[in-house]
């Protein structure tokens, strides 16, 4: 038997039922920590993009699902959330292995699924429309909120599962079918976790997966005539491209694509706590998160002595297996990914940051695609290293004098998804919060995210925002009703 035959292998799950794809191509999936594959997954293309949303339009428009009431779904979402617990070990698995995040971290990720389908399954019922105190007499003008359609969900590799549910989640509780196409380079748990919708009562073809991509899989399905609106998180590069074809379609779409997010250490802080709240805003999951304080901007009475904290923290970590308890920074979770950052590091160096912890590869653990916990000083906000996204666990430390330069800085980049603040000043936490141009604030903490609060950026960090109660309005139309009261209709041609 050949060695690609003993992989686990994953199909495609269209309307319902497990199936191989047109091409009959299949493509590997590797562990990050070991290098090795692991696993084949079906390399879907435009004709399984056509099934799949094929049986997501019938299943919207005709048999059990449009007749279910908002309860109805409700009760699903709340089957399907009970159903995640007994998965979730092998769910969280299958991720850790997909991504090497740290096995701690992703099954705590994956039970907490369970919350957000809870928590959209509470309020598929609660969306009420309105009775319109119009002007025009005679009449009952009132909202109706109608799910869009067939929505298209598209997602990245770091938090697979997690981000996935952001979107589906509120989806399903509006009404909507989705056919979801997961990053290639984390598949698997996707395609296992359709299964559990299945199990739980949803009809065939209100959740597909077509695996594969982004050119093949997720290009056509952006552009097909019959998806409604496009839920997506990744780069800025893809998030382009799918806002420009998203408009030819004239299409709705929801965009999380990054940051280069301030953590903000004022003098006053609790800097025991600052410590703790800018290494976990920078190194927790190698730094190959969205909401990464990748800015550490502190003020200059304390720069030297909170940098060498920071120093003395960081330079003892413990790089490894992701399966391991002990690790504390796993591999990053792809090649390409991996020479990105590498090249970053190189680059903050070329334009003369100073590299105080880190800075290197580590070829000897695992497979080598591991990047040591990485600490830049004497950064300019103008430099790269300060101005553009790395994805990984390189920090730059920025200098600030007060509270008008912090957020000047703070300010001074593209992006806008989340920003730190540390004092114990109430009139400083105040001043920042509302100045900042970030989806996000966090006071005192960071990292912190919920099913019950939005999440989103300004400016070039995305468009809409998701989770808490306003996601779910993504996914509804509003219709307007004008009931007559009035026997009489006018004759337009006689005046009266
Ligand atoms: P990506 O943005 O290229 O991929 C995200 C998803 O979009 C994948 O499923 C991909 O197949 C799909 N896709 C790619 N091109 C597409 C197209 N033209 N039409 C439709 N779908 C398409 O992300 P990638 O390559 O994995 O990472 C690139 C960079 O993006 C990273 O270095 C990082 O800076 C950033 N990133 C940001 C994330 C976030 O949470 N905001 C998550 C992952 C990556
Ligand atoms: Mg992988």
């Amino acid at each position: 038997m050949s060695q690609v035959e003993a992989l686990a292998r994953y199909e495609l799950f269209i309307d319902g039922e497990s199936m191989a794809p047109a091409g009959g191509e299949y493509f590997a999936s590797q562990d990050p920590f070991t290098g090795k594959d692991w696993a084949m997954i079906a390399r879907g293309s435009q004709t399984d993009v056509d099934r799949a949303v094929r049986a997501a339009r019938r299943a919207f428009e005709s048999g059990p699902w449009p007749a279910l009431s908002a309860s109805g779904r409700g009760a699903l979402l709340r089957r399907l959330a009970d159903l995640i617990g007994e998965s979730a070990p092998r769910l969280a698995e299958i991720e850790r292995r997909d991504n090497g995040k740290l096995a701690a971290e992703v099954v705590t990720q994956v039970n907490y699924l369970s919350e957000y389908f809870h928590y959209y399954a509470g309020l598929a019922d609660k969306v009420q429309g309105t009775v319109i105190p119009t002007d025009k007499p005679g009449v009952l003008a009132f909202t109706r909120h109608e799910p869009k359609g067939v929505v298209a969900i598209i997602t990245p590799w770091n938090s697979p599962l997690t981000l996935t549910s952001w979107k589906l989640a509120p989806a399903l509780a509006a009404g909507c079918t989705v056919v979801i196409k997961p990053s290639e380079f984390t598949s698997a748990s996707m395609l296992e976790f359709a299964e559990l919708f299945a199990r739980a009562g949803f009809p065939p073809g209100v959740v597909n997966v077509v695996t594969g991509f982004g050119p093949e899989v997720g290009a056509p399905l952006v552009a097909h005539p019959d998806v409604a609106h496009i839920g997506f998180t990744g780069g800025e590069i893809a998030g382009q491209k799918i806002y420009e074809a998203a408009a030819r379609g004239l299409k709705t779409v929801t965009l999380e694509l990054g940051g280069k997010s301030p953590n903000i250490v004022f003098d006053d802080a609790d800097l025991d706590r600052a410590l703790l709240g800018v290494v976990s805003g920078i190194f927790a999951a190698a730094g190959q998160t969205c909401q990464a304080g990748s800015r550490l901007l502190v003020q200059e009475s304390i720069h030297d002595a909170f940098v060498q904290r920071l120093v003395d923290f960081v330079s003892n970590v413990r790089l490894g297996d992701p399966a391991d308890p002990q690790t504390q920074i796993g591999p990053i979770a792809t090649r390409p990914q991996f020479e990105k950052i590498l090249s970053y590091i190189e680059i903050a160096r070329a334009e003369g940051a100073r590299c105080v912890t880190g800075g290197r590869a580590r070829p000897e653990i695992g497979s080598g695609q591991f990047v040591e916990p990485t600490v830049f000083v004497g950064v300019d906000n103008r430099m790269r290293i300060a101005q553009e996204e790395v994805f990984g666990p390189v920090l730059s430390v920025i200098a600030f004098k007060d509270e008008a330069d912090a957020v000047r800085i703070a300010n001074d980049v593209q992006f806008g998804l989340a920003a730190g603040v540390w004092t114990r000043s109430l009139q400083r936490a105040l001043y920042v919060t509302e100045n900042i141009k970030a989806g996000t604030v966090w006071v005192n903490n960071y990292r912190a995210t919920s099913y019950t609060s939005p999440f989103g950026g300004f400016k070039r960090s995305g468009i809409g925002r998701e989770s808490g109660i306003e996601a779910i309005q993504d996914y509804f139309e509003t219709k307007c009703v004008w009931l007559s009261s009035d026997l009489d209709v006018q004759n337009p041609f006689v005046r009266r």
